[in-house]
């Protein structure tokens, strides 16, 4: 019989949309996700606010210790696996110190952090400690993208030529979009990125300022081109992932019931059954973390790991990198705080 595997939570906020919520609560999400496992046991939860942190064990497990320093925690309750749900700017140095008490593994929430150098040093923590890192790209999990792989991979709209997606921003939602990207092309390196970012008007999600329009035009090392729309117009793309083939297109829509439909040049559209699932669904996270846990076990990479999520997230910050230089800008990014300070200060942005 699989062993039991001891989780804990750093940052234990209240459900989206319930009393004293500052967010989406994404912690509430990752323990059901554990739970899926059939295996796992609450240990411990850990927030400043003493009250949420009772609160979450009152909801999932009245057993589990609560605490205010996670680092106290993790070295009492011994975790096998540490979700981190925490904002942006906190995930790189939260990571990095759970990966020094090493956990077999650590859940960290997108996007990977508000820098570049952050993002790189979290993994590269995680690395040299042995410790693995999955980051909630979940969507890569859902239904209608697990369609769009499998149809672009069994060559339903002939060789893949060019990517496209739209959504609100680059950084905060718009880290799935980009990732789903690199999904759709089995994970192949960019290699460069000419990019334009407007911050004016932009706000901030997750006390991270996000641009109020934008635009990412890269380059996959096997030729594909893709394109990244951000801004109030994203919608007219209509659609927000398009994957074109030689023969055909595929696409990923944000509303349903019809999620995903393909065509062949000349067809019409046909619009294959993800059993009515949503590209929110949150069964997705369920999902990842069973590929993780059993990535870890078997020795292998897990679909979300970080090593996965630095692609995407490297586009990110080389696009505002390009945007502030006003001219492309050849991958591989070296390690750096975000070009996106300068930016919104030549903008007349406030940070
Ligand atoms: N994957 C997804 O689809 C998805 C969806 C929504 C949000 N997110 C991401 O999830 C992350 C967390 O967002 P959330 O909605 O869970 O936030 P939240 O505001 O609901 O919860 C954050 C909690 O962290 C606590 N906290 C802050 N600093 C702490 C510290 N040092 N130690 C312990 N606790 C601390 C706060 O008190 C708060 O309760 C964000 O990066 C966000 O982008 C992901």
């Amino acid at each position: 019989m699989a062993s039991p595997i001891k989780v804990a939570v750093i940052g234990a906020g209240r459900p989206w949309r319930t009393e004293g919520a500052t967010g989406f609560g994404m912690s509430h999400r990752h323990w059901i996700g554990f739970k899926e496992t059939g295996r796992a046991e609450l240990v411990g939860v850990c927030d400043l606010m003493v009250d949420r942190a009772k609160a979450y064990a009152a909801d999932h497990n009245p057993q589990a210790r609560t605490y205010t320093d996670y680092t106290e925690m993790i070295r009492k309750e011994s975790p096998d696996y540490v979700c981190v749900s925490l904002w942006p700017h906190l995930h790189a140095v939260t990571v990095k110190a759970v990966a020094a008490l090493k956990p077999k593994g650590i859940l960290c929430e997108k996007p990977m952090d508000v820098d570049w150098d952050a993002a790189l040093a979290m993994h590269e923590a995680c690395v040299a400690h042995g410790v693995g890192l999955m980051i909630n790209h979940q969507r890569r999990f859902n239904k209608p993208f697990l369609e769009a792989k499998r149809l672009i991979t069994s060559g339903a709209i002939g060789k893949l030529v060019r990517l496209d997606s739209a959504w609100h921003n680059f950084q905060d939602s718009g880290t799935h979009l980009l990732d789903m990207l690199f999904n759709l092309n089995g994970d192949e390196a960019a290699t460069w990125v000419l990019a334009q970012a407007d911050t004016r008007g932009g706000r901030k999600v997750f006390g991270a300022l996000q641009e109020s329009h934008g635009i990412i035009d890269f380059r996959f090392a096997n030729g594909v081109r893709a394109c990244h729309r951000a801004g109030k117009d994203y919608k007219d793309l209509g659609c927000i992932v398009r994957a074109t083939g030689e023969t055909g297109v595929v696409e990923i829509v944000e509303d349903g019931p019809r999620w995903i439909r393909v065509r062949q040049d000349g067809g019409g559209w046909d619009y294959p059954d993800t059993g009515g699932e949503s590209i929110h669904d949150d069964a997705a996270i369920g999902r990842g973390i069973a590929d993780f846990v059993a990535a870890i076990e078997g020795n292998r990479e897990p679909l979300l790991g970080s090593r996965n999520a630095l692609r995407p997230t490297e586009v990110i910050f080389a696009a505002y990198e390009s945007a502030l230089r006003r001219a492309r800008v050849d991958l591989p990014l070296p390690a750096a705080p975000s070009a996106l300070r300068k930016l919104a200060a030549e903008q007349g942005t406030e940070f």
